[in-house]
Protein backbone atom coordinates (compact mmCIF):
# COMPACT_ATOMS: atom_id res chain seq x y z
CA UNK A 1 0.00 0.00 0.00
CA UNK A 2 1.67 3.35 -0.79
CA UNK A 3 -1.25 5.65 -0.03
CA UNK A 4 -4.15 5.97 2.22
CA UNK A 5 -6.53 8.33 1.25
CA UNK A 6 -9.92 6.94 0.23
CA UNK A 7 -11.61 3.69 0.53
CA UNK A 8 -10.41 2.79 -2.63
CA UNK A 9 -7.12 2.24 -1.03
CA UNK A 10 -7.93 -0.14 1.01
CA UNK A 11 -9.17 -2.54 -1.62
CA UNK A 12 -11.85 -5.73 -0.34
CA UNK A 13 -13.48 -4.38 2.97
CA UNK A 14 -14.39 -8.14 3.98
CA UNK A 15 -10.48 -8.94 4.22
CA UNK A 16 -9.70 -5.16 5.69
CA UNK A 17 -11.85 -6.53 8.43
CA UNK A 18 -10.48 -9.96 9.25
CA UNK A 19 -6.96 -8.61 9.42
CA UNK A 20 -8.40 -5.81 11.61
CA UNK A 21 -9.73 -8.54 13.65
CA UNK A 22 -6.41 -10.15 13.71
CA UNK A 23 -4.61 -7.04 14.25
CA UNK A 24 -7.30 -6.35 17.53
CA UNK A 25 -6.49 -9.50 18.69
CA UNK A 26 -2.63 -10.08 18.66
CA UNK A 27 -1.15 -6.23 18.18
CA UNK A 28 2.22 -7.04 18.62
CA UNK A 29 2.81 -10.18 16.50
CA UNK A 30 4.16 -8.24 13.92
CA UNK A 31 6.83 -6.10 15.96
CA UNK A 32 9.96 -7.29 13.44
CA UNK A 33 7.90 -5.36 10.79
CA UNK A 34 8.65 -2.14 12.07
CA UNK A 35 12.33 -2.48 13.04
CA UNK A 36 14.10 0.32 12.47
CA UNK A 37 11.57 1.69 10.46
CA UNK A 38 10.35 5.39 11.36
CA UNK A 39 7.29 7.09 10.89
CA UNK A 40 6.77 10.96 10.92
CA UNK A 41 3.27 12.27 11.49
CA UNK A 42 2.91 15.84 10.36
CA UNK A 43 -0.08 17.85 12.29
CA UNK A 44 -0.72 21.19 10.46
CA UNK A 45 -3.86 20.90 12.51
CA UNK A 46 -4.69 20.22 16.26
CA UNK A 47 -5.43 16.49 17.19
CA UNK A 48 -5.95 14.21 20.33
CA UNK A 49 -6.96 10.49 19.02
CA UNK A 50 -5.54 10.71 15.71
CA UNK A 51 -2.34 11.31 17.05
CA UNK A 52 -2.26 9.65 19.59
CA UNK A 53 -4.19 5.98 18.42
CA UNK A 54 -0.81 7.00 15.21
CA UNK A 55 1.66 6.95 17.34
CA UNK A 56 0.40 3.52 19.56
CA UNK A 57 -0.42 2.26 16.39
CA UNK A 58 3.23 2.63 15.00
CA UNK A 59 4.64 0.86 18.41
CA UNK A 60 2.71 -1.91 18.28
CA UNK A 61 4.22 -2.81 15.25
CA UNK A 62 8.07 -1.84 16.11
CA UNK A 63 8.17 1.53 14.57
CA UNK A 64 10.17 4.84 15.75
CA UNK A 65 7.89 7.60 15.78
CA UNK A 66 8.55 11.55 15.45
CA UNK A 67 5.81 14.11 15.37
CA UNK A 68 6.04 17.88 13.92
CA UNK A 69 3.36 20.50 14.43
CA UNK A 70 3.65 22.58 11.42
CA UNK A 71 4.13 26.29 12.42
CA UNK A 72 4.51 25.32 16.36
CA UNK A 73 7.59 23.30 16.13
CA UNK A 74 9.04 24.22 12.77
CA UNK A 75 9.25 26.93 10.52
CA UNK A 76 5.76 28.67 9.41
CA UNK A 77 5.37 26.84 6.48
CA UNK A 78 4.45 29.06 2.76
CA UNK A 79 2.07 26.32 1.17
CA UNK A 80 2.18 28.78 -2.33
CA UNK A 81 3.84 28.09 -5.32
CA UNK A 82 5.40 31.26 -7.26
CA UNK A 83 5.38 33.46 -4.14
CA UNK A 84 7.96 36.24 -3.09
CA UNK A 85 8.51 35.19 0.18
CA UNK A 86 8.43 38.31 2.01
CA UNK A 87 6.30 37.50 4.69
CA UNK A 88 6.48 35.43 7.97
CA UNK A 89 6.48 32.41 5.92
CA UNK A 90 10.41 30.67 6.33
CA UNK A 91 10.15 27.80 4.29
CA UNK A 92 8.46 26.36 1.83
CA UNK A 93 6.89 22.94 1.69
CA UNK A 94 8.79 22.03 -1.62
CA UNK A 95 11.71 21.81 0.73
CA UNK A 96 10.11 21.08 3.83
CA UNK A 97 8.20 18.05 2.34
CA UNK A 98 11.50 16.04 0.71
CA UNK A 99 13.43 17.12 3.44
CA UNK A 100 10.81 15.04 6.32
CA UNK A 101 10.54 12.23 3.47
CA UNK A 102 14.40 11.72 4.03
CA UNK A 103 14.28 11.10 7.28
CA UNK A 104 11.43 8.66 7.45
CA UNK A 105 9.98 5.41 5.74
CA UNK A 106 5.79 6.64 6.13
CA UNK A 107 4.40 10.26 6.51
CA UNK A 108 1.26 10.64 8.10
CA UNK A 109 -0.17 14.03 7.42
CA UNK A 110 -3.27 15.91 8.72
CA UNK A 111 -4.51 19.18 6.86
CA UNK A 112 -7.71 20.42 7.00
CA UNK A 113 -9.83 22.19 4.83
CA UNK A 114 -9.06 26.09 5.38
CA UNK A 115 -12.59 26.87 3.66
CA UNK A 116 -10.85 30.26 1.07
CA UNK A 117 -11.69 28.07 -1.37
CA UNK A 118 -13.96 24.79 -2.07
CA UNK A 119 -10.85 24.23 -5.24
CA UNK A 120 -7.79 24.70 -3.35
CA UNK A 121 -9.51 22.50 -0.51
CA UNK A 122 -11.42 19.76 -2.72
CA UNK A 123 -7.91 19.45 -4.94
CA UNK A 124 -6.43 17.79 -1.45
CA UNK A 125 -3.40 20.78 -2.61
CA UNK A 126 -1.33 19.97 0.64
CA UNK A 127 -2.14 16.39 0.73
CA UNK A 128 -1.19 16.05 -2.78
CA UNK A 129 2.16 17.65 -2.64
CA UNK A 130 3.40 15.12 0.07
CA UNK A 131 2.63 12.85 -2.52
CA UNK A 132 4.20 14.32 -5.31
CA UNK A 133 7.59 15.23 -2.80
CA UNK A 134 8.02 12.90 0.20
CA UNK A 135 9.16 9.86 -1.96
CA UNK A 136 7.20 8.03 0.75
CA UNK A 137 4.07 6.40 1.17
CA UNK A 138 1.65 8.83 2.63
CA UNK A 139 -1.53 7.96 5.37
CA UNK A 140 -4.32 10.73 5.53
CA UNK A 141 -4.14 11.54 8.81
CA UNK A 142 -7.66 13.93 8.22
CA UNK A 143 -7.33 15.71 4.74
CA UNK A 144 -9.55 18.45 3.94
CA UNK A 145 -11.93 15.75 2.09
CA UNK A 146 -11.58 12.83 3.77
CA UNK A 147 -10.82 11.07 7.35
CA UNK A 148 -10.10 7.37 6.39
CA UNK A 149 -8.77 6.22 9.24
CA UNK A 150 -11.61 7.35 11.21
CA UNK A 151 -14.26 5.74 8.52
CA UNK A 152 -12.46 2.36 8.68
CA UNK A 153 -12.47 2.82 12.50
CA UNK A 154 -16.13 3.44 12.17
CA UNK A 155 -16.77 0.30 9.77
CA UNK A 156 -14.98 -1.81 12.36
CA UNK A 157 -17.27 -0.74 15.60
CA UNK A 158 -20.32 -1.09 13.23
CA UNK A 159 -18.74 -5.00 12.51
CA UNK A 160 -18.22 -5.76 16.04
CA UNK A 161 -21.62 -4.44 17.32
CA UNK A 162 -24.31 -5.10 14.67
CA UNK A 163 -26.55 -7.59 15.87
CA UNK A 164 -28.12 -8.06 11.96
CA UNK A 165 -26.78 -9.28 8.94
CA UNK A 166 -26.97 -5.88 7.45
CA UNK A 167 -28.29 -3.40 9.61
CA UNK A 168 -29.59 0.49 8.87
CA UNK A 169 -27.03 2.82 9.30
CA UNK A 170 -27.77 6.66 9.35
CA UNK A 171 -25.76 9.46 9.03
CA UNK A 172 -27.40 12.50 10.96
CA UNK A 173 -26.37 16.41 10.46
CA UNK A 174 -26.15 17.86 13.65
CA UNK A 175 -25.92 21.78 14.88
CA UNK A 176 -22.69 22.82 15.75
CA UNK A 177 -21.63 26.52 16.99
CA UNK A 178 -18.53 26.53 14.02
CA UNK A 179 -18.24 26.00 10.49
CA UNK A 180 -16.43 22.29 10.81
CA UNK A 181 -15.09 20.32 7.28
CA UNK A 182 -17.09 17.27 5.20
CA UNK A 183 -14.19 15.12 5.46
CA UNK A 184 -15.53 12.84 8.37
CA UNK A 185 -18.99 12.92 6.63
CA UNK A 186 -17.30 12.18 3.04
CA UNK A 187 -15.73 9.37 4.36
CA UNK A 188 -17.92 8.08 6.67
CA UNK A 189 -20.59 8.01 3.31
CA UNK A 190 -17.77 6.32 1.29
CA UNK A 191 -16.97 3.81 3.53
CA UNK A 192 -20.81 2.54 4.19
CA UNK A 193 -21.75 2.86 0.66
CA UNK A 194 -18.90 0.09 -0.20
CA UNK A 195 -19.82 -1.60 2.74
CA UNK A 196 -22.58 -4.42 3.48
CA UNK A 197 -25.42 -1.61 5.17
CA UNK A 198 -28.25 -0.23 4.43
CA UNK A 199 -27.02 3.56 4.39
CA UNK A 200 -29.24 6.61 4.63
CA UNK A 201 -28.09 10.49 4.92
CA UNK A 202 -30.33 12.69 6.91
CA UNK A 203 -29.67 16.31 6.90
CA UNK A 204 -31.44 19.87 6.27
CA UNK A 205 -31.72 21.44 2.93
CA UNK A 206 -28.13 23.37 2.01
CA UNK A 207 -26.08 20.62 3.63
CA UNK A 208 -26.33 17.67 1.22
CA UNK A 209 -22.52 16.54 0.29
CA UNK A 210 -20.63 16.95 -2.79
CA UNK A 211 -22.36 14.81 -5.46
CA UNK A 212 -20.49 12.25 -5.61
CA UNK A 213 -20.94 11.62 -2.33
CA UNK A 214 -24.42 11.91 -2.15
CA UNK A 215 -24.45 9.44 -5.46
CA UNK A 216 -25.43 6.24 -4.59
CA UNK A 217 -26.48 7.12 -0.62
CA UNK A 218 -30.28 6.93 0.13
CA UNK A 219 -31.03 10.76 1.34
CA UNK A 220 -33.74 11.50 3.53
CA UNK A 221 -35.00 14.84 4.58
CA UNK A 222 -37.21 13.83 7.36
CA UNK A 223 -34.78 12.80 10.56
CA UNK A 224 -37.33 10.97 12.03
CA UNK A 225 -37.73 8.94 9.29
CA UNK A 226 -34.27 8.58 8.62
CA UNK A 227 -34.13 7.40 11.91
CA UNK A 228 -37.15 4.78 12.20
CA UNK A 229 -35.63 1.02 12.04
CA UNK A 230 -32.05 2.11 12.20
CA UNK A 231 -29.09 0.15 14.05
CA UNK A 232 -26.33 2.82 14.46
CA UNK A 233 -26.52 6.79 14.57
CA UNK A 234 -23.98 8.28 13.62
CA UNK A 235 -24.17 11.98 14.42
CA UNK A 236 -21.90 14.72 12.74
CA UNK A 237 -21.88 18.41 12.16
CA UNK A 238 -20.35 19.58 8.79
CA UNK A 239 -21.01 23.27 6.91
CA UNK A 240 -22.45 23.28 3.60
CA UNK A 241 -21.17 22.38 0.39
CA UNK A 242 -23.03 24.25 -2.10
CA UNK A 243 -22.17 27.74 -0.43
CA UNK A 244 -19.00 26.49 0.70
CA UNK A 245 -18.21 26.49 4.14
CA UNK A 246 -21.12 28.58 5.39
CA UNK A 247 -23.58 27.57 8.49
CA UNK A 248 -26.62 27.88 7.16
CA UNK A 249 -28.24 26.35 10.07
CA UNK A 250 -28.65 26.01 13.81
CA UNK A 251 -31.17 24.23 13.83
CA UNK A 252 -31.38 22.41 17.70
CA UNK A 253 -34.26 19.95 17.00
CA UNK A 254 -31.79 18.03 15.20
CA UNK A 255 -29.86 17.32 18.02
CA UNK A 256 -30.00 13.93 19.13
CA UNK A 257 -31.31 12.95 22.16
CA UNK A 258 -33.26 10.24 23.93
CA UNK A 259 -36.93 11.15 21.58
CA UNK A 260 -35.24 10.57 18.18
CA UNK A 261 -33.22 7.23 19.97
CA UNK A 262 -36.39 6.07 21.11
CA UNK A 263 -37.62 6.10 17.00
CA UNK A 264 -35.05 3.81 16.62
CA UNK A 265 -34.53 0.09 16.71
CA UNK A 266 -32.63 0.36 19.73
CA UNK A 267 -29.51 2.03 17.37
CA UNK A 268 -26.06 2.65 19.45
CA UNK A 269 -24.91 5.68 19.03
CA UNK A 270 -21.71 7.33 17.10
CA UNK A 271 -19.68 10.35 16.81
CA UNK A 272 -15.78 10.72 15.94
CA UNK A 273 -15.21 12.96 18.51
CA UNK A 274 -14.50 15.49 19.88
CA UNK A 275 -17.94 15.90 20.41
CA UNK A 276 -20.16 19.38 21.66
CA UNK A 277 -22.32 17.75 24.40
CA UNK A 278 -26.07 18.89 24.06
CA UNK A 279 -25.37 20.30 20.67
CA UNK A 280 -24.64 17.63 18.52
CA UNK A 281 -25.93 14.94 21.37
CA UNK A 282 -27.76 15.03 24.71
CA UNK A 283 -25.50 13.83 27.94
CA UNK A 284 -28.36 11.20 28.08
CA UNK A 285 -27.73 9.50 24.87
CA UNK A 286 -23.53 10.39 25.01
CA UNK A 287 -23.64 8.15 28.61
CA UNK A 288 -26.19 5.35 27.61
CA UNK A 289 -24.75 1.91 27.23
CA UNK A 290 -26.01 2.42 23.24
CA UNK A 291 -23.17 5.33 22.83
CA UNK A 292 -20.18 3.35 21.07
CA UNK A 293 -18.03 6.67 21.29
CA UNK A 294 -15.01 4.88 23.18
CA UNK A 295 -14.71 1.64 21.46
CA UNK A 296 -15.23 3.35 18.16
CA UNK A 297 -11.84 6.03 19.06
CA UNK A 298 -10.18 2.91 20.35
CA UNK A 299 -10.71 1.14 17.58
CA UNK A 300 -8.59 3.85 15.67
CA UNK A 301 -5.41 1.95 17.18
CA UNK A 302 -6.82 -0.87 14.97
CA UNK A 303 -7.51 0.96 11.96
CA UNK A 304 -4.13 2.52 11.92
CA UNK A 305 -2.09 -0.43 12.71
CA UNK A 306 -3.91 -2.20 9.85
CA UNK A 307 -3.03 0.79 7.20
CA UNK A 308 0.79 0.82 8.63
CA UNK A 309 1.40 -2.96 8.67
CA UNK A 310 0.11 -2.97 4.73
CA UNK A 311 2.78 -0.23 3.95
CA UNK A 312 5.51 -1.37 6.10
CA UNK A 313 4.22 -5.33 3.93
CA UNK A 314 4.54 -2.74 0.70
CA UNK A 315 8.22 -0.98 1.25
N1 LIG B 1 -11.69 11.83 15.50
C1 LIG B 1 -10.51 12.44 15.41
O1 LIG B 1 -9.87 12.43 14.37
O2 LIG B 1 -10.09 13.02 16.57
P1 LIG B 1 -8.86 14.05 16.67
O3 LIG B 1 -9.22 15.27 15.87
O4 LIG B 1 -8.73 14.34 18.15
O5 LIG B 1 -7.64 13.39 16.14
Amino acid sequence: MKRFLTVDDIGDLKAALAEAQQVKKTPFAWQDLGRNKTIILVFFNSSLRTRLSSQKAAQNLGMNTMVLNINEDSWKLETEMGVVMDGDKSEHLREAIPVIGSYCDIIGVRSFARFESRDFDYQETILNQFIQYSGRPVISLESATRHPCQAFADLITIEEHKTVARPKVVLSWAPHPKALPQAVPNSFAEWMKAADVDFVITCPEGYDLAPDIMQGAHLERDQRKAFEGADFIYAKNWSSFEQYGKILSKDRSWTVDAEHMSWTNNAKFMHCLPVRRNMIVSDEVIDSPNSLVIPEAANRVVSAQVVMKRMLESL
